[in-house]
């Protein structure tokens, strides 16, 4: 039995180390078995050589090269980051009889749990820090919108897409975890769940099924949330919350949360405005006495969240409020700007010529990180020219087709189908082809090799 400290990346360096089928830390020769592994692979040099130049004539140049191609295939490491085999049978929290997923019933002491955990699967601490699994989903059902499904596949694709690109897990749910909490109160007991699914990962992301990426390159500044220890990340403004007392005042519907004790309890106390409580309906009363601009009766999470800060200022030491770049946006708002950002991004990739180059996908963002020099008269947010990140359809409710009658439904499901093509564009580009209209999503054209120098813009 190998104990915890010495599995994975360890292993391999210490002396002490046992090797070990079950840990697995390379498939090259280790340690304690140095000496032996040198005889070995010498002498399977000299064999495989000696075969070689029996079947083959003897070619010096070729022969010293296959040999060294050989030695690198067998050094690539079988999985030099994460252990997805080792589970040891030391107990966990997994093991707690109490221990329940449910919203209804509180978890104490989750960061120490958490830290347990890690500590007894070793691979996954290096690294997790910056780990995000996003989290999002549907009703369990088919949609009542003709289009509906397809779009939502669509939006999921997106998020998808994004998720490969970064490194980062995601989750899809579609059922209800508790049956009082239903439509937009329905994401609370998803994220708890999902905490306690991944103590790998320091960042639950939970993303709205309407809302999807339009950056595929813009990565989240994890490190600005960390400087002060903020727990939860939503796009708001203080503004907004204590002068103008408005219940848009931040959108619920995108919001990174830490894995840790303070985001369960704060789930709780969300929760308890929630349809679980029996005070349910005093608080839809007190939440339309407090913000006059909301007209629908009934407790909703965002007017929760927005009255627990407006309640408690103090709050806001962990609660971050990200107004400097598209957290999530308006798609009214940016909407118009897609054509003269694509213009923008192709005169910078015009110019140049390093952003033009073909690469795998996996590296995507080194090319990220190519144009962020070009982006810095861009500006951020609302009236920039950078890529918006996250584009929000509010009000759309493409799975059910009853959007806010102030749209026209064609104006929304247009809307999304050009979104959803400039999202797309920035991935199929990887893959070789673009959609020279982004209105048309059945059309592709394949990119000639220094695209887009020659068009078909
Ligand atoms: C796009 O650019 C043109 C030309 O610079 C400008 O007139 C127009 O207002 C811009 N459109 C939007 C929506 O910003």
């Amino acid at each position: 039995m190998v104990t915890p400290e010495l599995s994975q990346s360890k292993s391999q360096f210490s002396p002490m180390a046992k090797s070990s089928v079950r840990t697995k830390p390379s498939s090259c020769f280790s340690d304690g078995f140095l000496y032996l592994g040198a005889a070995l692979m010498a002498f399977l040099l000299v064999w495989s050589l000696w075969s070689y130049a029996l079947s083959h004539s003897f070619d010096p140049k070729t022969s010293a090269k296959s040999a060294a191609d050989a030695q690198a295939h067998q050094c690539v490491q079988e999985n030099p980051q994460v252990n997805l085999h080792y589970d040891p049978p030391e107990e966990t929290f997994y093991d707690d009889q109490e221990l329940s997923y449910s919203v209804e019933k509180p978890i104490k002491n989750w960061d120490e749990k958490r830290k347990e955990w890690l500590k007894r699967h070793p691979s996954f601490a290096p690294g997790a820090r910056d780990r995000v699994v996003l989290v999002t989903g549907s009703q369990p059902k088919p949609c009542k919108n003709a289009v509906g499904d397809h779009l939502l596949l669509r939006f999921f694709k997106n998020k998808v897409d994004y998720c490969r690109i970064h490194g980062y897990d995601i989750f899809y749910n579609n059922v209800l975890l508790h049956p009082k909490m239903n439509s937009y109160w329905a994401k609370l007991p998803v994220v708890k769940a999902a905490m306690l699914a991944h103590p790998e990962a320091e960042w639950i992301w939970w993303v709205d099924s309407d809302a999807m990426f339009t950056d595929m390159e813009f990565k989240l500044p994890l490190r600005r949330y960390d400087y002060k220890k903020h727990n939860l990340i939503v796009h708001g403004w203080e503004k907004l919350i204590y002068k103008k007392k408005s219940w848009t005042a931040l959108n619920a519907g995108v919001f990174l949360i830490r894995n840790c004790q303070w985001s369960m309890d704060f789930m709780e106390r969300w929760s308890s405005m929630g349809p679980m409580s029996s005070e349910y309906e005093k608080w839809g009363e007190i939440q339309r006495s407090v913000f006059k601009d909301k007209l629908f009766p009934g407790s909703d999470d965002q007017s929760g969240l927005i009255y627990l800060l407006y309640k408690e200022k103090s709050l806001t030491e962990k609660i971050y409020l990200e107004g400097e770049y598209y957290f999530e946006g308006y798609w009214v708002d940016i909407l118009p700007t897609y054509d003269n950002i694509t213009e923008k991004y192709t005169e910078i990739e015009k110019a140049d010529g390093k952003l033009r180059r073909r690469h795998a996908e996996k590296v995507s963002e080194q090319y990220g990180a190519f144009r962020e020099p070009h982006l810095r008269e861009a500006g951020i947010g609302k009236d920039s020219w950078r890529r918006p990140f996250i584009t929000h359809f509010t009000g759309c409710q493409p799975c059910s087709g009853d959007h806010n009658p102030m749209y026209v439904g064609e104006t929304c499901w247009n809307g999304m189908v050009k979104a959803l093509n400039f999202a797309d564009n920035q991935v199929l580009r990887k893959y070789g082809f673009v959609h020279p209209d982004l209105l048309d999503s059945n059309t592709v054209t394949e990119t000639s090799f220094d695209y887009p120098d020659d068009g078909p813009w």
